[in-house]
């Protein structure tokens, strides 16, 4: 009777179709196959936001006078609730690093390349969702520093051109950050981003699934490949594994502190900075001296930000030499350099 009732779901639910295709689907073996996991390891703690940020959702109000008292009475009065938000915290600062280093390695492995071009594309946008989730869930708690780092960060995106002051407008919910700001922010980390960021990673992993994962052979030479089922998972699952045993140990031994409770009348204090991710550009713009020629400096360097940004997104298709091609040494070279900066930059944006 169960064996009939399994057959029956097996048969609906196109069960063997999914086996034979799992069956056939492989996955290239190279000198740079370690590299394919951070996709996967970027997933991982994708699906641990969604889990942790629901339990958080059980107990956080996103109200001024509520969200500080509730992230405190989670973390001081629900069991293991400090380390549920701990490692929402953690798998969110995680998150946006494993899919840098998922970026730059398919960049160096220029998996970017014909006919991958769309998943290179989706990418660079589930990165950026990737960077507002940061943004928009920092100021949740309404602690002094996601208060302020958070007026900083709106008020850079209103140094965007013609755009400017209607983003931040838009961002602020009006023209200062209120708890307008703090039910919009909800709104964005709640429902917004993560609707946008489901959809476009279920196109960006079916792209990956029509294509395959590239190999470095070049064209001709045989590419030893290994099942993608069991073979690739169980490495894959490893890799998680591991990566979860980082996240424990951050959120158990480095709890995430709550930090103070904002009052949008006090003056902000000193050295107030937007998160990691954003140090390098921020303080860049502060080098730039006020006045460039006739233009605002600032507004000149988010123009050349998003200029530099946009050749970032579409070096697929300025990219079209072959592999031993000259081109080829200098984008290694540049993006060698985009990393440099992006450290040093941050280093000196911390510090400073
Ligand atoms: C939320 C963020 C992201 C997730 C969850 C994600 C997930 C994945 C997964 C699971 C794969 C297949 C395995 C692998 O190659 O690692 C993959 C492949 C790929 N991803 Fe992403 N990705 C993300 C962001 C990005 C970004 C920011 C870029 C580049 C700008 C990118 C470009 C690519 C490319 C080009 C491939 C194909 C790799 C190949 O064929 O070798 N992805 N992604």
């Amino acid at each position: 009777m169960l064996r009939r009732a399994l057959n029956w779901l097996a048969d609906r639910a196109g069960v063997d179709s999914i086996r034979s295709f799992l069956a056939h689907k492989t996955v290239p073996i190279h000198s740079a196959t370690i590299w394919y996991y951070f996709g996967g390891i970027t997933l991982f703690l994708f699906v641990i936001q969604v889990l942790t940020g629901m339990l958080l959702l059980l107990y956080y109000r996103p109200t001024p006078n509520e969200a500080f008292e509730t992230v405190q009475f989670i973390i001081t009065r629900v069991q293991f609730g400090w380390l549920v938000r701990s490692v929402h915290s953690w798998s969110g600062n995680l998150m946006v690093l494993s899919a840098m280093i998922h970026m730059f390695s398919v960049f160096f492995l220029r998996s970017y390349r014909q006919p991958r071009e769309l998943i290179w594309l989706s990418g660079m946008v589930l990165l950026f969702l990737t960077l507002m989730f940061g943004f928009s869930g920092y100021l949740l708690p309404w602690n002094t520093l996601a208060f302020f780092a958070t007026k900083v960060g709106t008020d850079m995106a209103g140094l965007v051109p013609v755009a400017g002051s209607f983003l931040r407008r838009f961002l602020r919910g009006g023209d200062e950050v209120t708890g307008a700001t703090l039910t919009r922010f909800f709104g964005f980390h709640v429902a917004v981003l993560p609707g946008l960021t489901t959809l476009l990673l279920l196109f960006h992993l079916a792209l990956v699934q029509k294509w395959g994962m590239s190999s470095r052979q070049r064209s001709g030479e045989p590419v030893s490949t290994m099942p993608f089922f069991p073979n690739f998972v169980l490495r894959e699952l490893i890799a998680w594994y591991g990566a979860l045993g980082v996240l424990g140990t951050l959120a158990a031994l480095f709890p995430w502190e709550l930090g103070t409770k904002a009052d949008p009348f006090a003056s902000a204090p000193a050295g107030i900075r937007p998160e990691w991710y954003f140090l390098a550009v921020f303080y860049t713009l502060k080098l730039i001296p006020s006045k460039v020629l006739f233009m605002d400096g600032e507004v000149v360097g988010i123009v050349v930000f998003g200029l530099a940004a946009a050749g970032w997104m579409l070096i697929p298709f300025w990219d079209r030499q072959p592999e031993e091609a000259e081109q080829h040494r200098l984008l290694t070279g540049v993006g060698a350099f985009v990393i440099a900066y992006l450290v040093v930059f941050s280093v000196l944006g911390y510090w400073r």
